[in-house]
């Protein structure tokens, strides 16, 4: 009975930590499917699964069963060994072709399966390329299809992937430093964006809605602060949304978003660009690690993103019970107190490496005035 009182606490806690693992509606739950492809993934996962539990279960009660049976009593002979199985051919035989074929038949849908997911790739009507970075995605649309990313006419943009819903779009995962790894868990399984290698992934969502993930590969410092955020959009809001994003942007002709756009121009073209404002001063400063900053996110349409800094900050007030900007909060009510907190202090909001001596990581501090701030606020807000 004390035992039994021991164990009850015990086990208590146990399952209420399991428990705790549990979300009825996690935004990042790959065993809710909302694509055909991590559908496909799912409708594998669940049956092995429960084969893996049927057999955790039979191993673990016949386990516990023999143990009770065959325990030591008081009245053994300790000089006695119990009764031997070795040698016995039907057990023996048996333990070993139980688990294999078990393992076979998983192997054959396993493999089936990822032949299927492969082929979903063929019949995707787009391509994106997706890069890695420390510590923020960076997204590129080959809009004129002549294989490179960098015409005019071309799309760049960050933290916030714009797909078509309902339908296969490609991705040419990269990276520009060290291995990241891409993952949406709604829409399908993980790639790793490796240097110097081109990973092909796909992804489709059945309808339109936004999806995140975060980079599951650890990539340094502010790998916890890499997130991504993709957004399907129904196919003629979507097309809307490519013909904007080739639009240059503006500076506006007066006021505080004027001063913005000036300060700009003068304080962040050695790492932004955004088209239309400061082609002519943006150098870009090359990869690898002996520059500031390597690449930094194209700003071009900043106020047409849910989020920045690596998709860890909202850029517009929501709702949503989860804090997840949605396309409809886009253009909305600016948070603007996230935006001023990164401005003021980008190390403090995401840590970067940038205070360290020798090279570093990410947006330093530039000690900007209050003044300054809202400026360069103002005029971040008009570019839609
Ligand atoms: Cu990028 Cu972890």
């Amino acid at each position: 009975m004390t035992r039994l009182r021991r164990f009850v606490p015990l086990a208590s806690v146990a399952l209420l930590l399991f428990l705790t693992a549990c979300a009825s509606n996690a935004p990042q739950d790959t065993l809710e499917p909302e694509g055909p492809i991590a559908r496909k993934i799912d409708n594998l996962v669940n049956p092995v699964f429960l084969a893996a539990g049927v057999v955790f279960v039979l191993v673990e009660v016949g386990a516990l069963l023999i143990m009770r049976r065959f325990r030591a009593r008081p009245d053994d002979d300790d000089n006695t060994l119990p009764a031997q199985v070795h040698g016995n051919s039907a057990l023996e035989i048996g333990w070993i072709a139980v688990p294999f074929l078990i393992l076979a038949v998983i192997a054959v849908f396993t493999v089936v399966t990822v032949f299927e997911v492969d082929a979903e790739a063929d019949d995707a009507t787009m391509s994106v390329q997706v890069i890695g970075q420390q510590w923020w995605w960076e997204y590129r649309y080959d809009v004129d299809g002549d294989g490179r990313q960098d015409d005019p006419d071309d799309v760049v943009t960050a933290n916030d992937l714009v797909i078509p819903a309902g339908t296969n779009v490609r991705l040419d995962v990269m990276s520009r430093d060290v291995i990241h790894s891409f993952w949406i868990p709604k829409l399908n399984g993980k790639k790793d964006a490796v240097p110097g290698r081109h990973h092909e992934l796909t992804v489709a969502s059945d309808e339109a809605g936004t999806f995140v993930g975060q980079c599951t590969e650890y990539c340094g410092l502010s790998h916890a602060y890499m997130r991504q955020r993709l957004i399907a959009l129904p196919q003629d809001e979507f097309d809307a949304w490519l013909d904007n994003q080739q639009q240059d942007a503006q500076l506006p002709a007066s006021g505080d978003a004027n001063a913005g756009g000036n300060l700009f121009v003068s304080s962040c073209s050695r790492c932004h660009l955004i088209e239309g404002v400061n082609d002519d001063e943006y150098e870009e400063q090359g990869s690898g690690n002996d520059v500031v900053s390597g690449h930094a996110p194209n700003l071009t349409h900043f106020a047409t993103r849910g989020a920045f800094a690596g998709a860890i900050l909202p850029l517009w007030e929501t709702d949503d019970p989860d804090g997840i900007v949605q396309w409809d909060d886009i253009g909305g009510e600016l948070d603007r107190d996230a935006l001023e907190a990164w401005l003021r202090d980008p190390p403090a909001e995401k840590p970067m490496a940038a205070e360290l001596d020798g090279p570093s990581r990410g947006m330093p501090d530039l000690e900007l005035s209050e003044e300054q701030i809202d400026q360069l606020v103002a005029f971040l807000e008009t570019l839609d």
